[in-house]
């Protein structure tokens, strides 16, 4: 039989996955031609999905969304190693914890997925500095080019990350295949192009050895393969092309989609010369390296990961990724697939704390209605393996019908043939029939014999024809395939289209076969100068036919609608219907164990490629009856216990003030001068100002203070500030103690400003003679990222220039003593690391932390602490008995719909001392915070302590909170360790 059934456990068995601790694995080779990867000489289909391990603080969970993603459909995961992440401080690095990147590829292994790993240096990915440490903002050196200090400090990084990867290398037994170097750098100078071979040199010598390839930002030829020589492209040192796309388009700022967009061709068909030419890179496969599976969302909008969700959603995934199955794109990397946190401060200014991205695996590990449509195009990659990774462009076939275009591809190896259907333009709507006409080894045939083909709505069919699977051989279906299996009881396969389509299917026999409808109404006939057996049917639950004889297995066909296709989960081993996901199957001795997740009591039914007189679930032996479909139907499942949630707003909350910064007296005495003349900032201060910005004394991530003392006179009428802070971000200013007042940047677009210059009136009384203070609160939104590789990441934060300004005229040259104060690096709290704190006072007391701190704190009702401008801070403590399964809580402010409080404040959110986020009432939109167990103690005591910054109006006081239930399933990945220590 030749090996077209790529099943996930022909994957498992050609990359001989295992776990670390397992002697050597065998290392496997990895070649390619212009079809495709070959791993081990056999013809791979990469069909892989962006997972962010660092926007996920809960390593046990890295295993669930591994484990959901491949149930899903994808049988590899790309990830990013923002450097940022792991580096506290210039030469110190740590791989533990939330950053034990070793034990990611571990699961990985262990789990069946290739990896696809994007160390940077640049990472981009809505990260503060793109994920540029923050210690790489004083580098003089521009960033991404060949300048050695630069390329001194990337290859300490390389340095570290590298032999994790190295060792984890299909090349050496592992499971990653492929390594980017840098991410969409778009400037093409001598310089870069020198700094993107210093880069690949560098990999090499620390002994990658698997394909190397960059991100292009767009398909524009830059960095393909020198051995390319196709013309307007730029050679680097590559050996793969690959580029990423977002053709889907937006949701409007207020939240509606905007009209569809069409899928661009990416390859094999599409016009035009090397830019947008048929292959910029002609001797390697179509390789996308992302491919848009959402978009971000951004402070102020009116929330558009719903939106998102929808639009980048099942009908887009059909059309656009089934455009890219046509056009060879074989390679295929959805971003994201799994939604994340960026929590603390990782996100760049663009974003707000919720990266759900509308991914098909939302931020809290639910999966989308998407991701169901996922697993079937994943089956279909997977049931068609070698045959589709073999193919390639073959001759026109015309539609019937105009409003319906067909892709046509064939492998020249196996002689199977794949047509993509769908509307022409792709963007269209509407319902069309068609057929056509298509040659092959089986013969002519006019596709389909009776009736039409439906396209209805946002949608697009991949229909196989001449494609042998198992032991069976398709002539031609007008259904899609979804998965076939081999069991005891003969070959199973599972098709869909959606319901009331008419269906048709062709299948070749020696000698006419027993047909048996089982259930649901076909038609068959069977001609036998052929051995064509043509069954015909309209799609309607599921039609279930048994054909036995005519010279082959006998085959259990269940064809049935796109909805009910949804509710099959399949792994290569097992076909079950029913559950709400399937992570695991084994069959040992007889007994069949299934570990999945349940979200009510329900039966499932099951095939397995193994007899079995036993089945578990998770555990539980359920009671067997047999089918005539040759599979089991089980006893009910036991349904999920109920949640129970503590009040957490009804709770005993401690209160404390938290800006001891503005009081005139307080003592500064520690805190830096802020008197230095250098830096790095892109914004400078004027002539002879000091450099104030924060990353210039070492502050590099959260909220910075001053202090500046000046000598008061008739002409200091006015303070001008010029402060960074990022997106949303803002500052409070004091003097004397007195609350002057606040500014906050404005949002409400996808690229916010992320600095601005302030005026502030000085009281009567401050211009008299005399020393006074100014006490200065930036809250930094983070640094911008690089995208332009301009080094914009440079761009100061914190205060950037002071003048004080008489009403008219030059601004007096009255000078201001500054010192400043943030979170130095490198931080003392290894295990949340850099980016989980600022330079809030109550955070270097450790306010944020669990413990006991606020014993001694007051305690008050959250709503009605005394108001004072600046932050203040809420604590209160809550046990957790969460039943054992796939459990997902939120947090929620308000009532959880409204997209901008009239209230004006914002809350940084502490969760067992990890920050979750930042909630800003009256920008929004995300009201609800994402707290994975493992961050949430399930079984016992939690601490949540909020820092709530306003300017002390008691109207703009803080909003209920409570806890939610995003997701209650049975199940589950099994215990998730909680190890923040008590204090
Ligand atoms: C790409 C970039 C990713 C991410 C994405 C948008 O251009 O490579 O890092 O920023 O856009 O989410």
């Amino acid at each position: 039989m030749k090996a077209q059934f790529l099943s996930a456990a022909a994957v498992l068995a050609l990359v001989a996955f295992g776990a670390q601790a397992a002697p050597a694995q065998p290392s496997h080779k990895i070649t390619w031609d212009n079809r495709s990867l070959m791993i081990d000489g056999k013809r791979v289909a990469i069909w892989s999905g962006e997972f962010h391990p660092f926007r996920l603080p809960s390593p046990d969970l890295w295993r669930d969304a591994l484990q959901k993603m491949k149930a899903t459909g994808y049988n590899a995961v790309s990830v990013y190693f923002p450097w940022d992440f792991y580096s506290f401080a210039q030469g110190k690095y740590d791989f533990t914890g939330v950053r034990d990147i070793d034990r990611l590829f571990t699961i990985a292994e262990e789990e069946g997925m290739y990896v696809i790993a994007r160390p940077g240096p640049y990472a981009n990915a809505e990260l503060t500095r793109g994920g540029f440490p923050g210690w790489l903002v004083n580098q003089k050196a521009k960033a991404r080019t060949d300048d050695p200090a630069y390329l001194a400090a990337a290859d300490e990084w390389l340095s570290q990350i590298d032999p994790i990867i190295a060792r984890h290398q299909a090349t050496k037994g592992g499971s990653v295949i492929a390594y980017q170097i840098e991410n969409e750098l778009l400037e093409t100078t001598p310089s870069h192009s020198r700094y993107m071979q210093h880069l690949a040199d560098k990999v090499r010598d620390d002994g990658i050895t698997i394909p190397l390839f960059s991100n292009d930002i767009g398909r524009n030829g830059y960095w393909v393969p020198k051995s390319s020589k196709v013309e307007k492209t730029v050679p680097g040192p590559t050996d793969l092309y690959a580029w990423d796309s977002y053709p889907g388009g937006p949701c409007m700022a207020d939240g509606t989609p905007g009209g569809l967009h069409a899928a661009p061709d990416f390859g094999w068909y599409s016009q035009g010369g090397a830019k947008g030419g048929s292959s910029a890179s002609p001797n390697t496969p179509g390789f996308t390296s992302e491919f848009g599976g959402g978009w971000f969302d951004f402070w102020g909008s009116d929330g558009l990961y719903t939106c998102l969700a929808n639009r980048i959603g099942s009908g887009y995934e059909r059309v656009f990724y089934g455009t890219n199955i046509a056009n060879g794109l074989i390679i295929h990397n959805v971003y994201m697939a799994v939604g994340g946190t960026s929590w603390g401060w990782l996100p760049g200014p663009i974003v707000f704390t919720s990266y759900d991205y509308g991914a098909g695996i939302d931020e809290s590990l639910g999966l989308r209605d998407k991701a169901q449509t996922m697993k079937m195009i994943g089956g279909f990659i997977a049931a068609t393996g070698e045959s589709l990774a073999g193919m390639q462009k073959s001759d026109p076939v015309a539609s019937s019908n105009p409003t319906i275009k067909l892709y046509h591809n064939a492998n020249p190896d196996d002689g199977s043939h794949l047509i993509v259907a769908m509307h022409n333009p792709s963007s269209a709507v509407t319902k069309d029939k068609f057929s056509f006409s298509l040659k092959t080894r089986d013969g002519a045939y006019r596709i389909p014999a009776e009736g039409e083909i439906a396209v209805n709505g946002q949608d697009a069919k991949m229909l196989l024809a001449d494609f042998g699977f198992l032991g069976q051989h398709l002539v031609y279906a007008t259904s899609q395939l979804q998965t076939a299996l081999k069991t005891a009881d003969g070959d199973v396969a599972l098709f869909y289209a959606p319901e009331s389509e008419m269906g048709e299917m062709v299948l070749r026999y020696a000698s006419a076969p027993k047909v048996t409808v089982l259930a649901g109404q076909a038609q068959s006939q069977f001609d036998a100068k052929t051995g064509d057996l043509r069954l015909n049917y309209t799609h309607s639950g599921i039609i279930r036919l048994r054909i036995e004889g005519g010279g082959r297995a006998p085959l259990t066909l269940l064809i049935a609608t796109t909805e009910i296709g949804k509710t099959f989960w399949h792994d290569g081993t097992v076909l079950v219907r029913g559950g709400a996901l399937l992570r695991k199957a084994k069959a040992d001795g007889g007994v069949l164990s299934l570990e999945g997740d349940n979200t009510a009591s329900e039966t499932l039914e099951v095939w397995a490629s193994k007899p079995f007189s036993k089945l578990t679930w998770n555990g539980d032996a359920l009671t067997l009856t047999k089918t005539a479909s040759g599979s089991v139907e089980t006893s009910s499942l036991s349904a999920p216990e109920p949640v129970k949630l503590p009040d957490i707003w009804a709770g005993t909350w401690r209160f404390q003030a938290g800006s001891p910064e503005a009081a005139r007296d307080f003592d500064d005495s520690a805190w830096r001068k802020a008197d230095s003349k250098g830096g790095t900032s892109t914004v400078k201060p004027p002539l002879g100002q000091p450099t104030l910005t924060a990353d210039e004394y070492g502050f590099y991530n959260g909220d910075v203070w001053y202090r500046g003392r000046y000598e008061g006179t008739d002409a200091a009428r006015h303070v001008d500030l010029t402060y960074g802070a990022g997106g949303a971000g803002m500052m409070q200013i004091w003097l004397d103690g007195k609350f002057l007042g606040q500014h906050e940047l404005p949002t409400g677009a996808d690229r916010p400003q992320t600095y601005g210059t302030v005026r502030f009136d000085l009281p009567e009384w401050a211009r008299k003679q005399g020393s006074h203070v100014i006490s200065v609160m930036v809250r930094n939104n983070s640094h911008n990222w690089d995208l332009q590789a301009d080094d914009a990441h440079k761009e100061g934060r914190g205060l950037i220039s002071v003048a004080l300004a008489a009403d008219t005229g030059p601004r007096a040259a009255v000078p201001i003593a500054w010192k400043i104060k943030g979170l130095a690096a490198p931080v003392a709290d290894t295990m949340r690391g850099p980016l989980n704190n600022g330079g809030l006072d109550g955070e270097i007391k450790g306010f944020h932390l669990p413990g006991d701190i606020d014993t001694s704190w007051k305690v008050a009702k959250p709503d009605s602490v005394p108001a004072a401008p600046g932050t203040y801070w809420l604590r209160s403590h809550f046990d957790l008995d969460l039943p054992n399964g796939d459990v997902a809580l939120g947090l929620v402010f308000g009532d959880g719909k409204t997209l901008r409080s009239a209230q004006k404040y914002r809350v940084l959110i502490f969760v067992n001392g990890w920050n979750m986020g930042q909630y800003i009432a009256h920008v929004g939109p995300q009201r609800t915070f994402v707290l994975p167990q493992g961050v949430l103690n399930a079984h016992g005591a939690n601490t949540i302590a909020l820092a709530v910054t306003s300017d002390g109006d008691p109207k703009n006081k803080i909003e209920p909170v409570h806890l939610t239930v995003l997701r209650n399933a049975r199940g589950g990945v099994g215990p998730i360790s909680f190890s923040t220590p008590s204090k």
